[in-house]
């Protein structure tokens, strides 16, 4: 495999969406993400919220018990997420915008906006030895402010782009490429995430300063119909095409 293999990091929030859907244990986000594993993923991703909508506190205690891949550990910049990220250590954290009404992650954190809250907030994370993400619109004073702050990678919201349609999607895409691009001469990690799914995975992955993608929503939806081993297996194929094609 070639060294310019893109990780795959699954999202299992809603694993947890649907077993608190009636309370109790099942099904199980450990369990999904132990298979997730077995099936090839490179890392787990879960987003704690503040109001506990999907993933809870034992969740995460348990994820960083019994996985052997990353924990990606998507937080809101709070006291609350920084006592829990520092107390736990997961290898990386990605910080977050969080509304307590939005459905989902509803664009990309205003990192220039809260650049002092930022700066001690990213510092206290390092120093507890927790990799940090921010999680950004594709815009380049957005990226720059990121590198400046010392966050060791960003991951670009894919949103605008997958849910768009033609002119405005190839748009898009190209904010994309122009951002990735802009990441790699400032020599910033960049990852990529939201929304994906098959249908759009393959053009993000011909991008080439992209490391890594974070998908959810698509694999454990689909993994409904044909299983989740099944569904990561088809991502990653469509994934190394699109690396392999740029
Ligand atoms: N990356 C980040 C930072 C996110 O907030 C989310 C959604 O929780 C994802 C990736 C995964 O998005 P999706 O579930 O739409 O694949």
């Amino acid at each position: 495999m070639s060294s310019n293999r893109i990780r795959l990091g699954v999202n299992i929030d809603h694993v947890a969406t649907v077993r608190n859907a009636r309370g109790g244990f099942h099904p199980d986000p450990i369990r999904a993400a132990l298979l997730a594993e077995k099936a090839g993923a490179d890392g787990i991703t879960a987003h704690l919220r503040e109001d506990r909508r999907h993933i809870k506190d034992s969740d995460i205690e348990r994820l960083m018990a019994e996985i052997s891949i990353p924990l990606n550990f998507e937080m809101a910049a709070t006291e609350e997420m920084l006592e829990i990220a520092t107390r736990l250590k997961p290898a990386s954290s990605c910080i977050v915008p969080e509304k307590r009404e939005e459905l989902t992650t509803e664009g990309g954190l205003d990192v220039i906006g809260s650049y002092n809250h930022l700066k001690e907030y990213i510092g206290n994370l390092k120093a507890a030895g927790v990799s940090v993400s921010l999680f950004i619109d594709p815009d380049p004073d957005q990226i720059k402010a990121s590198k400046e702050l010392g966050a060791d990678k960003v991951e670009l919201h894919t949103g605008s782009y997958v849910d768009a349609s033609g002119k405005i999607r190839e748009d898009e895409l190209e904010r994309l490429r122009v951002g990735a691009k802009r990441c790699g001469e400032l020599d910033l990690e960049v990852h990529a995430g939201h929304g994906l799914n098959y249908e759009t995975v393959e053009a993000v992955a011909k991008i080439k300063e992209f490391t890594e993608f974070n998908i959810g929503h698509f694999l454990i939806g689909e993994a409904i119909f044909v299983g989740l081993e099944s569904t990561i297996n088809e991502m990653r194929r469509l994934m190394d095409k699109g690396r392999n094609n740029c």
